[in-house]
């Protein structure tokens, strides 16, 4: 491919993303497509020195605003070291949370104006947005159970949020999903991991031409 793809994963806690990105790259390399899987916040040492104060319990509270520069700082350094050079040398990065968390976490949820995230993001970082976004909707309630491991993991700083600020993630997503009905392969996360996969390249196929022959 002369210009790669750029496939974003998003959800609430606990959407099996993980597992998704897992499955697709593995059926991509099948394809013979060169595969990048990165995640967000993070993908640069920089990036991931960010995440361990935007995720650490030790950090306690942030600003709506503090919490948005944070993604958007590391967003800026993931999006011109790592994602536009993969992209531009023709391979497909499958990323783990990128702009739309912003939109939907620090937006919807946190009560930031979300057309002002839009705009700071279009501002700073232009071509940010990606191809296609792969959402991947599991209610609050079970999401964050599946997320807790059955209760053995200790919840990071933003998993810890009460339960309305987790609706509000969740209705956040599919808002988004509804304006952008082109961009984004919506799939219900609750079920068989393989038939989840089905789904996601059956959406996909729709929005990308896949190389010829393959199934
Ligand atoms: P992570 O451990 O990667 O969780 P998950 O497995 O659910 O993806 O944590 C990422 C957390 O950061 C998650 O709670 C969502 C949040 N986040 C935002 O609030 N805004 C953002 O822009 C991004 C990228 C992530």
């Amino acid at each position: 491919m002369a210009q790669g793809w750029f496939i974003t994963f998003e959800g609430p806690e606990g959407s099996g993303k993980t597992t998704q990105i897992a499955l697709l790259r593995d059926y991509f390399a099948r394809l013979g497509l060169e595969v990048v899987t990165t995640r967000e916040p993070g993908g640069t040492p920089a990036g991931d020195r960010i995440r361990s104060v935007l995720l650490g319990n030790e950090t306690g509270s942030l600003e709506p605003e503090t919490e948005l520069f944070l993604m958007l700082a590391q967003r800026t350094e993931h999006l011109h070291k790592v994602i536009h050079p993969a992209v531009a040398a023709g391979k497909v990065v499958l990323c783990d949370r990128y702009f739309d968390s912003s939109m939907a976490y620090q937006g919807y949820a946190r009560g930031l104006d979300p057309q002002k995230v839009r705009d700071i993001h279009a501002q700073f970082l232009p071509g940010f947005l990606p191809g296609c976004t792969v959402l991947l909707q599991i209610a609050p309630e079970q999401g964050l159970e599946r997320a807790r491991h059955g209760g053995r993991k200790q919840h990071d700083r933003i998993e810890s949020e009460a339960l309305e600020f987790h609706r509000r993630v969740y209705d956040g997503y599919n808002s988004l999903a509804q304006q952008e009905p082109e961009r984004f392969v919506v799939v219900q996360a609750d079920g068989d991991p393989q038939a989840i996969s089905a789904r996601i390249i059956e959406g996909l196929k729709k929005r990308l031409t896949f190389p010829d022959g393959n199934k």
